[in-house]
């Protein structure tokens, strides 16, 4: 099944109205597919392994009832940009991604050029699927190679190697307009050095935009365990701040300067989905445990899923949504997300439409002390941390954040 991305609905031709709580027009819609074929021991994704095998079919109709129940609570929206995430997407069948995305189509009007990404795991089995997928719409692939030596991945309870993971990266550069890929650094026994040549060897396959996470002990996970009991020691916060500062000198040589703490792009490929979180738009998330933020009658909405994919599913079928909360968030509350998710990318924040959200701006005299300090830039209207206050970003948020 394929989707005419360039069909435009005109009985949603208006829909190009911006959200009244963010003044932001563009509207996405996360879809979070949770299963994995095994737990990575580091992850603490929303992420299931059913040996057994699921009813595919059966979560497809649950993902469309879902679908239809947030296109009533958000009408006449213009996607710009639909994500297929997880867990594993690249585990689903093309069938029910082309099927998800005619549905989208034909609940909101659905851009031309809209940005239709898929995370997919580069093992063969699933490169096999690439096509599958390009046919049904998406037109960007973001892969999860995670390191380039086979004993890292290993270590990373990863089930591919790197020349898999480069075989998949090639293929997707062939059938994909745009191509991401994720790599985890500050890992137990990585070195500076170490990580130079890895780096180096990633730009050197890299296509529009890099995603570099530093390694994080998530607590619950095997990883967590581990390093509690002293058997994984990974890199120290000052080997680990290298590594990090490193990343933004190799990046910004080879093209791909970071436009957000852990994105790296050539200007203009930036992903549009992530910008959408980060600058305030509204988005809803289907699936289990996906996230929603959604501006009705002037207030921002918070809601989110249940995790379970089985109780997420029995909830669709019963009552047509998955929901386990609906918050109203404080315009206070609203505003601290919009620093805290603004504050992340290189452009910063606009200050006026902060004190538009929040219906109070923020403090000049603190802002103009973090400026003396080199922790912030201010720019007009716009308000970004400098590279040494992204050091430091949790604390100059606190910082800034108002009462
Ligand atoms: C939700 S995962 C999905 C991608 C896909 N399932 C995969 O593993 O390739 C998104 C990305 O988050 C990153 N990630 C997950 N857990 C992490 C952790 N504890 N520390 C750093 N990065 C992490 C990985 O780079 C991963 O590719
Ligand atoms: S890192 Fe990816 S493949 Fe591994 S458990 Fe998490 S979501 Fe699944």
């Amino acid at each position: 099944m394929t989707i005419d991305l360039a069909a435009p609905s005109p009985a949603l031709a208006d829909a190009r109205a911006p959200s009244p709580t963010t003044g932001e027009a563009r509207f996405g819609v996360y879809v979070h597919w949770p299963f994995c074929r095994a737990k990575c021991p580091y992850c603490d994704f929303n992420s299931h392994v059913r040996h057994g095998g699921i009813d595919e079919p059966r979560f497809l109709s649950a993902y469309l009832a879902e679908l239809a129940y947030f296109a009533s609570l958000a009408p006449a929206r213009n996607v710009a940009s639909v994500f297929f995430g997880g867990g594993t997407p690249s585990l689903m069948q093309a069938e029910t991604v082309a099927a998800i995305l005619e549905a989208i189509a034909k609940h909101w009007r659905l851009d031309s050029d809209a940005e239709i990404t898929l995370e997919a795991n580069p093992t063969s089995v699933e490169a096999e699927r690439f096509a599958g997928y390009r046919a049904a719409g998406v037109n960007r692939l973001s892969l999860g190679v995670q390191a380039l030596d086979d004993t890292s991945l290993k270590a990373l309870g990863r089930q591919h190697t790197a020349d898999e993971a480069l075989s998949a990266l090639d293929l997707a550069k062939r059938r994909f307009g745009r191509v991401s890929f994720d790599l985890i650094y500050a890992r137990e026994g990585q070195t500076a050095r170490g990580w130079r040549d890895e780096l180096g060897l990633a730009l050197s396959h890299a296509a529009d935009h890099l995603s570099l996470y530093q390694l994080t002990i998530e607590p619950g996970t095997p990883f967590a365990a581990r390093h509690d009991a002293g058997t994984l020691k990974p890199p120290n916060g000052a080997e680990a701040r290298a590594q990090y500062l490193l990343t933004q000198e190799l990046c910004e040589a080879a093209g791909l300067p970071a436009y957000e703490v852990s994105n790296h792009a050539r200007p203009g490929s930036e992903s549009r989905h992530n910008l959408l979180y980060w600058r305030g738009a509204d988005y809803a998330g289907i699936g289990p445990g996906a996230h929603s933020r959604i501006g009705i009658d002037g207030v921002k909405r918070a809601l989110a899923t249940l995790k379970s994919p089985e109780d997420w599913r029995a909830s669709v079928e019963a009552r047509g949504h998955g929901l386990a909360s609906d918050d109203a968030l404080s315009a206070d509350e609203a505003a601290e997300e919009y620093l805290l998710m603004g504050m992340r990318l290189s452009e910063g924040i606009d200050l006026a439409r902060f004190a538009a959200i929040g219906g109070r701006p923020l403090d000049e005299a603190r802002i103009a002390s973090l400026a003396e300090d080199g922790l912030v830039r201010r720019d007009g209207r716009r308000l970004a941390a400098t590279p040494k206050g992204r050091l430091v970003l949790d604390r100059l948020i606190v910082e800034l954040a108002p009462g």
